[in-house]
């Protein structure tokens, strides 16, 4: 087991991901948490991800829309997530491999054996040690997102987010101990209380509090 701690944060856009993953580091601030994002975090990253959410893409193939998540995250799982777990800091990611799972399994419509094993392979099997799953109606988080730009996978519309949203609590089903889920409808203050309480249950785990 790494020293480190590992936790990742998963949901439908406009699931106020952002707002909790906020609200989590400047609980943890003692530990100085390492936040990340995906896809992100590196600087090769950073760049696949713009070729990602750049809407003048439309011609990208569903494939080739998932091979370029999993190299932006082998590239940040190898440069910053596997030096900093076994240097014992904890890690808090703005999406992982559920995102893959939910967006290019379900809403795609990719095989999950596929997406299962490209997880796999793109991270050498690490998963996080608790995943917080904002689940929300993706009708209100699109209301949520109102007035925003969209970036292309946010074009996709509701039914694509419903399949999301239905892949990730299937997703959840299957993991119950590592995926949490978080009733994102809820005021913030409650899903965060919620968020902390299971966060709190991890660290006592691993003999942090
Ligand atoms: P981002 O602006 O970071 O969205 P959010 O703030 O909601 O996290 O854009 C990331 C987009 O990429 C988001 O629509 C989900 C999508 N995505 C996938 O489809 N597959 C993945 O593996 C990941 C990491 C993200």
């Amino acid at each position: 087991m790494s020293k480190g701690i590992f936790i990742s944060l998963e949901g439908v856009d406009g699931s106020g991901k952002t707002s909790l993953k906020e609200e989590i580091l400047n609980h943890l601030t003692g530990y100085q948490p390492l936040s990340l994002r995906e896809p992100g975090g590196t600087e090769i990253s950073e760049k696949i991800r713009n070729i990602l959410l750049d809407t003048s893409n439309e011609d990208m193939q569903s494939r080739t829309e998932a091979f370029l998540y999993a190299s932006a995250r082998c590239q940040l799982v190898e440069a910053v997530i596997r030096p900093a777990l076994q240097q014992g800091q904890l890690i808090v990611v703005d999406r992982y491999i559920d995102s893959t799972l939910a967006y290019q399994g379900y809403g795609r419509g990719l095989p999950l054996d596929f997406i299962r094993e490209l997880n796999q392979l793109s991270t050498g099997g690490l998963k996080p040690d608790l995943t917080l799953l904002l689940d929300l109606d993706p009708q209100e988080g699109a209301r949520r997102r109102a007035g925003d730009i969209p970036d292309r996978l946010e074009q996709e519309g509701l039914l694509f987010q419903s399949r999301v949203r239905d892949g990730y609590l299937q997703i959840a089903q299957a993991e119950p101990q590592r995926v949490r889920i978080l009733d994102a409808h809820q005021p913030l203050a409650t899903v965060v209380s919620h968020a902390r309480q299971e966060i709190e249950k991890l660290l006592a785990s691993r003999g942090w509090r």
